[in-house]
């Protein structure tokens, strides 16, 4: 019996397991909020209606302690859930020594130290339900699309996101890399399958403290052969309007407990606001947030962009200096990359990078020199374009920053169950 399921016993009697979430005594009553990890469950003890072993145990028994509870459901509109438990019994399993997390205030890196047991708070358990969902609706929009998941390594030869951001594994005696993404591994996947996805943990070894980066976050990474720059967006607008509908109509228990305005959320339609760099220029010195042609944004650009509108803004026809050494180039404008990136709305930034990619070899050869890679690791990669080349386009959506947007969280850190930052591995 799981609290979840709670409404299918009213007037039945039952017995949950699980650890006791809060307490609060009035008179003669002791009421023990207990949690299962699938919802809270207020247990009413009674002291004329039980033994007196029974109502101590009730009265002693502290945070966080293993038990299981014996009682009538009752419908109680006012209690946590909608239901309540008239207890007969209590079993102790453990009585939890002085737990850690208490319902008062406490601060991030205290939380962030004890985040084994910080998940089982309502807030963060209604975080990482709401990434589940979100999870298994961007599997079941491309799997539904006939896209294949095909599985890309994780120890790789080749950086594909520039190489600052590289953690370095020795590899019986080889120097090999964390994988930034899986893309390149997508391409050729693309030739084989047509129209592919890879989804995993990626790693970027970020020495910036922000509320947008972790060392370590889940991509999700479709390639389609013979798709352009407008497909690859038009793909990615259905793809998150797919995700955000879906986690509205699976989550509003938990919405109502993040207090999220899902009126907002409601308003992710497709198609989404385009506009390219230049313009984007054009807005931010209108913004008073001045930048120079050719200057990358950094997170500060990225908010006051993505505060312009209500949906999602795509981005296209970045500075190819500013963009990987793969991206296909404008054919009427060699500086630019027929690259997107999507920024969501309220203020949350870059949730996606994407775009076409250079498929002559001769190009691609002249960009690995440029951008001073070694060849030698990419002569695989570069196969694509020696056996059949074909026009292909894809992208990668950072789970984490799609949650926090979804979430309104101040920060990435709260959307993965352990999040990996700078100095941050413990737990
Ligand atoms: O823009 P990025 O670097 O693009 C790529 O990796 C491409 N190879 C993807 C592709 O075309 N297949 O990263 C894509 C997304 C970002 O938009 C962001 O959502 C997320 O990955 N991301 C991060 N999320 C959290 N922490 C970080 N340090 C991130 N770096 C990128
Ligand atoms: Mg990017």
């Amino acid at each position: 019996m799981l609290i979840r399921d709670i409404a299918q016993f009213d007037g039945k009697q039952i017995t949950l397991a699980g650890w006791v979430y809060n307490k609060r005594s009035s008179g003669k009553i002791r009421f023990v909020i207990v949690r299962d990890g699938t919802g809270l469950t207020q247990c009413v003890f009674s002291q004329k209606d039980l033994s007196p072993e029974v109502f101590e145990l009730a009265d002693k028994i502290t945070q966080e302690s293993s038990l299981y509870v014996t009682g009538m459901v009752r419908k109680d509109d006012r209690a946590p859930g909608g239901y309540e438990l008239i207890a007969t019994d209590l079993k102790l399993i453990q009585m939890a020594d002085n737990y850690p997390i208490s319902p008062k205030e406490h601060g991030t890196d205290f939380l962030m130290t004890n985040r084994h047991l910080w998940l089982r708070s309502r807030r963060q358990h209604a975080i990482i339900t709401i990434r589940s969902h979100l999870i298994k609706a961007m599997r079941d929009f491309f799997d539904n699309q006939g896209f294949i998941l095909v599985d890309t390594p994780i120890l790789t030869p080749a950086a594909v996101e520039g190489t600052t951001t590289l953690f370095e594994v020795e590899y019986f005696g080889e120097k090999t890399y964390l994988t930034q993404s899986g893309q390149l591994y997508n391409e050729p996947d693309a030739a084989a399958f047509n129209k592919v996805y890879c989804f995993g943990p990626t790693f970027r070894a970020e020495k910036s403290k922000t509320r947008r980066h972790l060392t370590e976050f889940w991509m999700i990474e479709p390639e389609v052969a013979f798709a352009d720059l407008n497909d690859i967006i038009t793909l990615a607008e259905d793809f998150i309007s797919y995700i955000v509908e879906r986690v509205l109509t699976k989550c509003p228990e938990q919405f109502k407990v993040l207090e999220r305005d899902i009126s907002k959320l409601e308003k992710i339609t497709k198609p989404f606001p385009r506009i390219t760099y230049t313009e984007a220029i054009e807005k931010l010195n209108a913004n008073s947030k001045p930048v120079k042609w050719g200057d990358d944004f950094g997170g500060d650009e990225e908010t006051v962009l993505s505060n312009l509108n209500d949906k999602p803004l795509v981005i296209t026809h970045y500075p190819a200096q500013c963009k990987a050494f793969y991206m296909k180039r404008d054919s009427n404008d060699d500086k630019l990359a027929l690259g997107a990136d999507i920024l969501a709305p309220e203020g949350y930034g870059e949730i996606v990078g994407g775009g076409q990619r250079e498929d002559d070899l001769a190009t691609l050869e002249k960009r690995i020199a440029e951008y001073k890679l070694p060849k030698q690791a990419f002569e695989w990669y570069l196969d694509v374009r020696r056996y059949g080349t074909f026009p292909h386009s894809g992208f990668g959506l950072g789970v984490e920053r799609t949650l926090a947007w979804i979430c309104a969280l101040p920060h990435v850190r709260e959307t993965i169950p352990y999040p990996r930052m700078l100095e941050k591995v413990y737990p």
